[in-house]
């Protein structure tokens, strides 16, 4: 492998005197092999402050959610679960973690899915909160069932009873969004479509639900990774494209948008996002559970540092940094599409940052700033190996993959049991397919889910490779 010394060619500042937080520094870098790394440095956002207890209870069992299923109903179809795991108190500690039981503002006892439907996880079978759901399913259509449940609520409860109209928002946004969210595998998530169908149907100022939606949203999905919350920490903006800067606890509101009535909610909600925001901020990356060669990590240190810590930053604990990069699309050149998403011209777009960045989610005291300036973001490596599959769109089931862009299988099945992990090639076990067998298998032909780009470990021999994954268990 060559040397890597890397040249900081030229440095482009735009505003730089200006404090400006829109202000961009756009870098070259030339590597010795001649290649130019175009990359963006992410300008730090200032966030406001909360209490971790406060905010990880209000995450755990808050009414963030104000419309959902009535209790009964939840437990007639799926029973009653001991497992726990959050250590909840009353009725949530009888109910699967990642839906919450809330009294609805009208007084009826209902249940509404929580943050933690994506953004927890088991490895092992041990819950891991804050790890990205690697399993979940939106391969079907989520409003299939609704015409069964809703007849069964308005047949049980009647369509005057509070249950009724605790459940009708919920049932509104499921109708809206379940034809528009669905992908060709599991295990990849549609978060930034149903953002974009919640907020199709509502008044950017107000909030207000309209059943016609205000523009036409179609059906194409482009699918995600879910980031593991223990590196917002380190970061100057949420997102794989870095499209939300300034205030981050403003877009967790974006989750109430599935079932609030009107801004009052979304109000008291803001309120309490700081507090959860210093929660996620507080939690950190899980430990690696098997054995760990410390003399081969050494090695593989040094190779990280030189290769690899430019754009990922590095991990000593004396001198640690993190560069905050946006790496350009030509120089990441993995799959391009959920960069182009935001970029592209479109009504979609025009309606999209006009509706968050001017109206209350953009505007007031703590306002968000939506702004997308193409390429992904270098993400901190810190517990990397629980967060397989790989890239911010799931397309790569191990490290040793991302690794060796010729090795990556185009299409790979796996068992979505949660103790099928691979401590060789650190990430999920896999079957190599000849053609997509189900939704178990991840096809990188198809729109969005490409598998291409990211060469930047193979020029590293394979022993040079261990040596790096061995390094990477120990962040
Ligand atoms: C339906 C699934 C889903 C739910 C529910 C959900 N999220 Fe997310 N979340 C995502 C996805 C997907 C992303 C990544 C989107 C992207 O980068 O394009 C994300 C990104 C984030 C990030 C940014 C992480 C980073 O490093 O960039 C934070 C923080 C976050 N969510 C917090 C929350 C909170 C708080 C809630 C509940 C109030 C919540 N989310 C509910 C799917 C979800
Ligand atoms: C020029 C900048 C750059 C260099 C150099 C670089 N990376 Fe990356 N890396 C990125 C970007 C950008 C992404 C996100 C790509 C995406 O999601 O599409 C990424 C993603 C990854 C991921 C996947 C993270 C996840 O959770 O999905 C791993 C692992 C990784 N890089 C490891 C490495 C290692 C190891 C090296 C050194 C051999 C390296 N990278 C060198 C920019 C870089």
């Amino acid at each position: 492998m060559k040397n890597p010394l890397f040249l900081l060619l030229s440095v482009f500042l735009l505003n730089s005197c200006s404090s400006d937080s829109e202000s961009i520094t756009s870098e070259i870098i030339e590597t010795p092999n001649d290649e130019v790394w175009e990359v963006i440095s992410i300008p730090e956002s200032i966030q406001r402050t909360g209490d971790i207890e406060i905010g990880k209870d209000y995450l755990f069992s808050g009414n963030f959610m104000s419309s959902g299923i009535p209790f009964a109903v939840y437990n007639a179809i799926y029973g009653e679960n001991s497992e726990n795991p959050l250590e909840r108190t009353g009725v949530n500690a009888t109910i699967a973690y990642n839906y919450t039981s809330i009294t609805a503002a009208n007084g009826a006892q209902i249940v509404a899915p929580n943050c933690l439907n994506c953004h927890a996880a088991k490895i092992n079978d041990e819950l891991i909160v804050g790890l990205g759901n690697h399993s979940v399913d939106f391969t079907t259509n989520r409003a299939d069932l609704e015409p069964v449940l809703t007849a069964g609520i308005i047949q049980f409860y009647g369509l005057d009873s509070p249950e009724y109209e605790a459940y009708e928002q919920f049932k509104n946004s499921i109708v809206a969004i379940g034809p528009k969210t669905i992908t060709e595998s599991i295990g990849v998530n549609t978060a930034n479509k149903i953002t974009e169908v919640l907020i199709s149907h509502r008044d950017k100022n107000t909030l207000a639900w309209n059943d016609t939606p205000y523009i036409t949203v179609d059906e194409e999905v482009i699918p995600a990774d879910v980031p593991a919350w223990w590196l917002l920490k380190k970061k100057n903006a949420m997102f794989h494209t870095a499209l939300n800067r300034n205030d981050f606890c403003k877009s967790f509101i974006g989750a109430s948008l599935l079932t609030l009535n009107d801004i009052t909610k979304a109000v008291e909600v803001d309120a309490k996002m700081p507090d959860v925001l210093a929660y996620i901020e507080s939690i950190e990356a899980p430990e690696y559970p098997y054995a760990i060669d410390e003399d081969l990590a050494t090695t593989g240190k040094e190779l990280f540092n030189n290769t690899c810590s430019n754009c990922h930053g590095n991990y000593d604990s004396d001198d640690s940094f993190y560069p905050n990069s946006l790496v350009s699309l030509g120089t990441v050149n993995t799959d391009s599409e959920l960069s182009n998403h935001y970029t592209e011209t479109s009504l979609l777009n025009t309606y999209f940052f006009d509706w968050f960045n001017t109206g209350y989610f953009g505007t007031g005291e703590n306002g968000l700033l939506l702004n997308a300036e193409g390429g992904y973001v270098a993400p901190p490596l810190d517990g990397v190996w629980a967060t397989a599959p790989y890239f911010h769109n799931a397309s790569v089931p191990t490290i040793m993959d991302v690794l060796n862009s010729e090795n990556r299988p185009e299409l790979w099945s796996r068992t979505f049991d949660d103790s099928d992990y691979d401590s060789t090639k650190l990430g999920w076990n896999y079957t190599v397919e000849t053609s997509k067998q189900n939704t178990q298998t991840y096809d990188t032909s198809l729109k969005g889910y490409g598998n291409g780009g990211h060469t930047f470990g193979d020029e590293l021999t394979d022993s040079e490779r261990l040596a790096v994954l061995e390094y990477l268990k120990t962040l």
